[in-house]
């Protein structure tokens, strides 16, 4: 075991907590990163969930909350990572590389789940920066492919170098052997950055005002349309707003609706 996060690294699972081994480590830039851990046998989630990730601090664990960006059925788990300067967590984690240890819960759960939608036709995942991890699983899993006939993953960024998957997903996905073929036929990936020169730029809110989200086809049908959400506070209260004024009804787990939402980070 390495000390490369500051601390000896002495962890040991718990009744919450188990042990896992990082697997690889992908800078995007100074503000962003992404990385695998080992997935425990016992380790069952829902494509979409999030799941507390974490480094032991003294005698305790410091765990935060992450999407897994892996779909259910990967044998390893991703995730995508802010770099905050002075955070608690994330000073550290940025840090990590393979074989070093980390925490991970045993309790995944969240409402970016298929579960917690109706039955529609097209799906919208919407997300700003780090919010883009719980797609990344759900747009892997083929059991989504078959419940949509059409789904647009957007993809709202500062800047270019934070489009964190662009290659993968501009290729549509073509590599994974589970949803590759599906994938060209039904996924749209539609990357914006807002803060320098891009071939899209503007918010969300503007891509939907100004049609480039439908892409020549009809604007939103709260009978037909679903929609998924994760990302600042913000954005999140913003669209919930929007939606709701166009009939949409907010989903559960325990009561399916139109659209669902995730915040991707607290404050
Ligand atoms: C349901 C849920 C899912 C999450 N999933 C992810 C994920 O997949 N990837 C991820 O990087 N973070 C995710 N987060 C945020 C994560 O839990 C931590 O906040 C983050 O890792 C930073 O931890 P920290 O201890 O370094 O700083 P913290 O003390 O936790 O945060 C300090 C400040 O940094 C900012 N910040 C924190 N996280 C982000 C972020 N992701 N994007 C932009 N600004 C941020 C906020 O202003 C926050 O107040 C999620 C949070 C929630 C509630
Ligand atoms: N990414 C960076 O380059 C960078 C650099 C320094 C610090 N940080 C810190 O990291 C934190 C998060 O940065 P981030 O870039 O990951 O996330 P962010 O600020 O939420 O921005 C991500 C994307 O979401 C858009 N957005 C923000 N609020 C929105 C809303 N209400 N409705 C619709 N779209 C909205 C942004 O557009 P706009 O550009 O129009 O806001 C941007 O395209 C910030 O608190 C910041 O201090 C980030």
């Amino acid at each position: 075991m390495s000390d490369r996060t500051g601390e000896a690294q002495t962890l040991a699972p718990s009744a919450a907590l188990s042990v896992e081994t990082v697997v690889r480590v992908h800078h995007w830039n100074e503000h962003l990163f992404s990385f695998a851990i080992t997935r425990p046998a016992s380790f069952r989630f829902r494509s979409g969930e999030f799941v507390m990730i974490g480094l032991p601090d003294g005698q305790r664990p410091l765990l935060r909350a992450y999407s897994i960006a892996s779909p259910a059925y990967a044998e390893e788990l991703d995730f995508l990572s802010i770099k905050v300067p002075d955070g608690p967590l994330t000073s550290r984690l940025q840090k990590i590389q393979p074989g070093d240890p980390l925490f991970l819960g045993r309790k995944p759960t969240g409402t970016l789940v298929a579960d917690a939608l109706l039955p529609g036709k097209r799906l919208f995942l919407l997300s700003t920066g780090t919010g883009l991890a719980p797609f990344l699983s759900v747009a892997r899993d083929p059991d989504i492919y078959d419940m949509f006939d059409e789904i647009v993953l957007v993809h709202s960024v500062r800047r270019v170098s934070d489009l964190a998957f662009r290659d993968e997903l501009e290729a549509r996905l073509a590599e994974d052997p589970l949803v590759g073929e599906v994938a060209a036929e039904k996924l749209r990936y539609l990357p914006t950055v807002t803060r320098e020169p891009f071939h899209t730029q503007g918010r969300i809110g503007a891509l939907i005002d100004d049609g480039t989200l439908f892409a020549g086809g009809p604007g939103f049908d709260a009978a037909t349309d679903r929609i998924m959400m994760c990302g600042s506070m913000d954005m999140i209260r913003d669209f919930a707003a929007r939606f709701d004024a166009l009939g949409f009804e907010e989903g559960s787990n325990a009561k399916p609706g139109a659209y669902v939402i995730e915040r991707a980070f607290v404050g």
